[in-house]
């Protein structure tokens, strides 16, 4: 295998994944950053080798960081997230890297009313002022968000979202890392902080009746309460920390302001990025 100049951190992770296998369909090669080698054996391949590292420890980052030009971090939603960014950057200039990519949030500012967005911003904001060459990708919810409900629509043609009746230009997680891919190949993209949406603002109404008439079925929406939304978080194993911040972030998107459009999206990827019917289209086994 050709030797990596390229490390992704968060590999295991569910926009990780994805970029590990663009990046093995454009050829890239490339070190994937894991936490637990074993548990995450099969991402190793041709194009991909892995190295075990905790972003929580930066005494573990410097092997993962020998001989690497780029770099690429998304990370979990926690608690301590800023402080995972701040080692991984310190870890990289230390290392000489030469560009980093960073997974942030559309709306990502200092006084944002979610904790999430304000921990973005600052991670954000201490890339772009490290000296370092930068992209930050800010995308809007992912499409595939939904994919956790699709048992739900199955079964009883009913799904819930806490967005109230706010329409929101929600992404194609494909599409992001789609354009990451790019943004890993073309210099023209450094320096740059990218706000991705989709082609449309969609409601959870909307979403219902492109579901209904696509499977066939009087496919339902029913706005979720902040209360009721965190129940089930919390019953679903999530630590408090997350479902507070979850819960804070989508009644923000509730509000109705995250409904814009850009076209940075369509400008990186060179065509329209998908719409919420070409998802549905592409992942209609889930569904059935
Ligand atoms: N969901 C959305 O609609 C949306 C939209 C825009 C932006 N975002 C942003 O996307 C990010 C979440 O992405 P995701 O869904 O891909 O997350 P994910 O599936 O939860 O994966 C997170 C990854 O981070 C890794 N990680 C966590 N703690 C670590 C540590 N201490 N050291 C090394 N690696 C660590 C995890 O490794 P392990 O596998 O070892 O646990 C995992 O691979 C968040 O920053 C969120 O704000 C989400």
């Amino acid at each position: 295998m050709k030797h990596p100049k390229l490390l992704v951190a968060g590999a295991g992770g569910l926009n990780g994944r994805l970029l590990l296998k663009k990046l093995a369909e454009n050829n890239i090669p490339v070190r994937a950053m894991v936490r637990n080698k074993e548990s995450t054996k099969e991402l190793e391949n041709e194009t991909t080798e892995i190295v075990e590292a905790d972003l929580s420890n930066p005494a573990t980052l410097d092997k993962a960081f020998d001989s690497i030009e780029q770099a690429y971090i998304v990370t979990a939603v926690h608690p301590d997230a800023a402080a995972y960014f701040s080692n991984f950057f310190q870890a990289a200039k230390k290392a000489g890297v030469k560009h980093v990519i960073k997974l942030s949030g559309l709306g990502a500012s200092a006084d944002s009313p979610s904790e999430i967005l304000r921990q973005h911003y600052q991670s954000d904001a201490q890339l772009t002022q490290s000296g370092l060459d930068f992209t930050v990708i800010q995308p809007n919810s992912f499409f595939q968000n939904i994919l956790g409900q699709a048992r739900a629509i199955q079964r009883k043609w009913r799904f819930g979202m806490l967005l109230g009746e706010a329409s929101q230009s929600l992404v194609d997680m494909n599409d992001v890392a789609e354009a990451t891919v790019r943004i890993v190949q073309d210099k023209s993209h450094r320096n740059k902080i990218y706000p991705l949406t989709g082609p449309e603002s969609i409601s959870g109404n909307d979403i219902a009746e492109q579901l209904a008439t696509f499977l066939e079925k009087p496919v339902r929406y029913k706005p979720v309460s902040g209360t009721l939304a965190k129940q089930e978080m919390l019953a679903g194993g999530l630590p408090e920390w997350n479902a507070n911040a979850l819960v804070e972030i989508m009644e923000l998107f509730a509000t109705g302001a995250f409904q814009e459009t850009t076209s940075d999206l369509e400008n990186i990827l060179d065509r329209r990025p998908n719409r919420f019917a070409d998802f549905v289209t592409e992942n209609r086994a889930v569904f059935f």
